[in-house]
């Protein structure tokens, strides 16, 4: 049987000097349907959190619009007082008027409420990693940065990044703040994001791709690709998170779940070490 040991998909440091295991856990899935309300099975998904830092998973990403506050909650429940080097990341500047519905909101005071009553909830003195959601259109860019600036000179925030942003965006948050990580959807099969990533392996930035797991039907439907997968003995989803492991050394994929199972079968995509040969003929199918 293989180990599970997220340590295996090798570490990045974040903003320099938060070193976490690459391979990361996405904690929407502990919500309702719609990311609205409690989960279905609340104790399955307080033992997927517990079972996070027994197989090496040190890197968790959430958000306060997630429930919304339940998936904070829930963290801080199972998780507080946290693991040495466990690395919680959470993000402000979106609303919820209901399930599946997600309104920006960039005013300065909103994201300021907002990374206050994360503290809270994630029952801790200071956040290691604060993502900008989205940047709001309503609301000037620049007072949007600037109040992440101001949270971090705070001290209320160690670290900051920012979601769904161009590069031209990076470039305009780093004349207020040093950009740690950049959140983009981004998987085997999605490679809008490809410009970004680049920008960000050039710049020492973190890549968190969402949506991490899309991509692995694609390889199980494919003949070339069902070679890779036999090689390795693994499931389409975990040869999507292993191409991502290998694509960049700044790639920190959050696959989710709310069951203890699925957490395992992901994990155990950090051992997966694919050639040159492999990547190259995955990326081509990819690609297409
Ligand atoms: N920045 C943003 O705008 C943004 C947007 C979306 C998501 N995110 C973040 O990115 C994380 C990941 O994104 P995501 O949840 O949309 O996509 P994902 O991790 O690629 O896929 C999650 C889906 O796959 C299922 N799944 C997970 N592992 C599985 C396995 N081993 N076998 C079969 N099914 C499996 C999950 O259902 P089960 O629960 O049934 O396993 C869930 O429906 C989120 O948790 C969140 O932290 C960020």
């Amino acid at each position: 049987m293989t180990t599970l040991d997220a340590s295996q998909s090798g570490s990045f440091a974040i903003g320099g000097d938060l070193t976490v295991n690459r391979l990361g856990f996405g904690a929407m899935r502990i919500t309702g349907e719609g990311i609205w309300g409690p989960p279905k099975d609340r104790d399955e998904a307080i033992r997927v959190l517990k079972r996070l830092p027994e197989i090496g998973v040190n890197f968790i990403d959430t958000a306060e619009s997630y429930g919304p506050y339940i998936s904070e909650e829930l963290i801080g429940e199972a998780l507080a007082p946290y693991s040495q080097g466990t690395i919680v990341a959470t993000k402000s500047g979106l609303t919820r008027t209901g399930p599946n519905v997600w309104p920006p909101l960039g005013r300065p005071e909103f994201l300021r409420q907002g990374a206050l009553m994360s503290l809270r909830r994630l029952k801790v003195e200071s956040i290691d990693l604060w993502q900008l959601h989205r940047i709001d259109p309503k609301t000037p860019r620049v007072e949007q940065f600037e109040a992440i600036a101001e949270l971090q000179k705070e001290g209320i925030i160690r670290h900051a990044g920012l979601s769904e942003v161009s590069v031209e965006d990076i470039k305009e948050a780093q004349k207020y703040f040093k950009v740690a990580t950049v959140q983009n959807l981004y998987n085997f099969a999605n490679r809008k994001s490809e410009d970004v990533l680049d920008y960000c392996e050039a710049n020492g930035i973190g890549f968190i791709p969402w949506f991490p797991l899309a991509g692995g039907d694609l390889v199980e439907g494919h003949e070339k690709a069902h070679e890779v997968m036999n090689r390795h003995g693994a499931s389409g989803s975990q040869i999507a998170l292993a191409w991502l492991l290998r694509r960049s050394p700044v790639m920190l994929p959050i696959p989710g779940t709310g069951k203890v199972k699925h957490l395992e079968d992901n994990v155990a995509a950090a051992t997966i070490k694919l050639s040159d040969e492999d990547f190259e003929t995955l990326d081509a199918i990819g690609r297409r």
